[in-house]
Formats: structure tokens, C-alpha cells, sequence
């Protein structure tokens, strides 16, 4: 990869439609299971706010990755995928570089990205772009509990962030969203928050229908209150979406040891990365 004359990685580019078959031949693949980017290549690609970047050696196309830009200024960056042939030439570095750079374009002055915790290649190349580790948590599958406490959407009170059980964030089609930057009042505005009270306590989560490459799931993000009340209310939330629920909890929260035995599976463990 040679830097272009304005510095810019020569191969780097806007993705076109002819890609999809040369990129998904191995995207498909990535893991044992599969990928869920073939699910959203056509969305993706038809992005109006955002934009997907394709990385070409010698006019293949051998990688990609797209920038979703959220409206409370922050580009977020998913699904960075090398061809295993052209993996450590600094491809993904360059792709990352690229979606950040159209970002702030947009007007963003923040970055952020998920990975797994399992994924080492992918949390050194992370930290080559120069995002940092920010929180630790689980997404946890609901598994069929069933609802133990009211829920109710929120008009009242005002949730204690700095306490928070996410860090802040609620999860949004497998972004995180700071609830500050996003803001209380649009959230109940929305419908998406939701309060449950026991004892004297309150406990609060965002909850939604989300729908993302096809797959329709409900999302529940614990924000605050006590951890066993605010395990309950996602249990609560999980048994209003029938079929497919994940709850996104940090790990170590109080909360999210308590969720595997309120009709939850084991946790996967997930990063959330930033700048600044
Ligand atoms: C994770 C993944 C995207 C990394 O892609 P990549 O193109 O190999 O990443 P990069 O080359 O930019 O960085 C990886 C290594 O290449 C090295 N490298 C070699 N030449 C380089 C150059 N010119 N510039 C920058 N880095 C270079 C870097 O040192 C880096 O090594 P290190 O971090 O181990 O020290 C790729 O392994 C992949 O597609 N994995 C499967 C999908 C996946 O896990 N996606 C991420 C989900 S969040």
C-alpha cells in the first residue's frame, strides 16, 4: 500500500456494488459460524449518513469496513473484514484511518468501536488506530425467563448515570450510545426507558425492538439501580420481545452475575473502544 499524495492510502475507497461477490467469497467465512455481513452489505452500501470503505491490492478488493455516524457526533466503526491472504500490511489500520477521517468530515469528534474480548488481532490493530479500551461487558441471550417484576416506561424519575451498569451506554443494533450524549429526555421521548420499583428502590434500563441484517431482537441495556432489581427489569423487558433478546450489562456490575440465573445465557465478553 502506497500513501497517495494528499497521504491517503492509495487502496482505500468508497465501496461499490460490484465488490460484494469478491468480498463476501471470504467475509462469509470469517468465522465458524459464519458472518453477519452479508446480511447488511445492501444496507450498508445504500448508507446515507455513513459510508463503507473497501481496501483493493492490485485491483481486488481484499478488505473492508463501514462508518456508521450517529447523530450525537460520533463515528462508529463495524465490520472491519481482511482477506486471511492479506491480513498484517496494515490493511485494516489504513481502512480504520479512512472511515475515521470521513467521520470527522461529518462533524464527529468521537470514535468508538466494539470487539470481542477474545479477539487479540483485532484489539492491537484497535489500539494501532489510537482508540482506547473503555468498558468491559457482557451481551447476554435471553433464554425464555419469564417477567418477575412491573416494568413501566419511565415518566418520573431521572436515572443515576454515574452508577451506571453500562458505563453510560445503551446498546442500539450493536452500537453503544452514551445516554448523556443521546439525552434522557429524547430516550423517554422515544418510549425506550423504562423504570421498575420495589421496596424503595428504582431500577432503569433502555429497551427497544431493534432490527438489524434481516434478524429482529429486542435490546435491553441495564443503565442503574439495585442489581438484583435492575436484573429483574431486564428479564421483565426480555419477556416482552418475544423471540430474540439480549441484555448488555458490564461485567463485575452486580447486575450481570445475577442475569444467568433470571432466564439469561453466559455472557459474551465484549470491549468497547474510543477516542478520545
Ligand atoms: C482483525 C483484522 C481486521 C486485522 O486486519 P489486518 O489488516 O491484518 O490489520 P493490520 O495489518 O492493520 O494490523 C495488524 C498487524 O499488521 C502489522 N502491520 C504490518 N504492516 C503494517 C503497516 N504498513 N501499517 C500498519 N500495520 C502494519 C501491524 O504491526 C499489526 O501488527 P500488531 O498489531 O500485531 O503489532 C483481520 O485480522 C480480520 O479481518 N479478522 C477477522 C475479522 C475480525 O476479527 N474483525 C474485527 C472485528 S472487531
Amino acid at each position: 500500500m502506497s500513501p497517495s499524495g494528499d497521504g491517503r492510502p492509495a487502496g482505500v475507497r468508497p465501496a461499490k456494488r460490484e465488490d460484494r461477490e469478491e468480498l463476501m467469497h471470504f467475509v462469509s467465512r470469517t468465522w465458524e459460524w459464519g458472518d453477519y455481513v452479508p446480511s447488511v452489505w445492501d444496507e450498508w452500501l445504500g448508507d446515507a449518513s455513513g459510508r463503507m470503505f473497501v481496501a483493493e491490492v492490485d485491483g481486488r478488493p481484499v478488505g473492508m469496513n463501514h462508518l456508521r455516524y450517529l447523530e450525537e457526533g460520533v463515528g462508529w466503526l463495524e465490520g472491519v473484514r481482511v482477506h486471511p491472504d492479506y491480513r498484517g500490511r496494515g490493511l485494516a489500520t489504513e481502512l480504520g484511518k479512512r472511515a475515521i477521517e470521513h467521520a470527522k468530515g461529518l462533524g464527529a469528534d468521537r470514535f468508538r468501536l466494539i470487539t470481542s474480548a477474545s479477539n487479540l488481532s483485532a484489539q492491537k490493530q484497535i489500539a494501532r488506530l489510537g482508540l482506547s479500551r473503555k468498558l468491559s461487558f457482557g451481551i447476554f441471550e435471553a433464554k425464555g425467563g419469564s417477567a418477575s417484576v412491573a416494568c413501566e416506561p419511565a415518566v418520573g424519575g431521572v436515572p443515576d448515570l454515574r452508577s451506571s451498569h453500562l458505563g453510560g451506554f445503551f446498546a442500539d443494533r450493536w452500537a453503544l450510545r452514551s445516554v448523556r450524549e443521546y439525552g434522557v429526555a429524547k430516550l423517554r421521548r422515544e418510549g425506550r426507558l423504562f423504570a421498575a420499583r420495589r421496596d424503595g428502590s428504582e431500577a432503569f434500563a433502555v429497551a427497544d425492538a431493534a432490527s438489524f441484517g434481516g434478524e429482529r431482537f429486542g435490546q435491553v441495556s441495564l443503565l442503574c439501580g439495585e442489581p438484583d432489581l435492575a436484573a429483574d427489569l431486564a428479564a421483565s423487558l426480555a419477556a416482552r420481545f418475544s423471540g430474540h433478546c439480549y441484555a448488555f450489562c458490564s461485567l463485575g456490575s452486580g447486575s450481570a452475575e445475577l442475569l444467568p440465573a433470571k432466564g439469561f445465557g453466559e455472557p459474551d465478553e465484549m470491549l468497547l473502544y474510543g477516542a478520545p
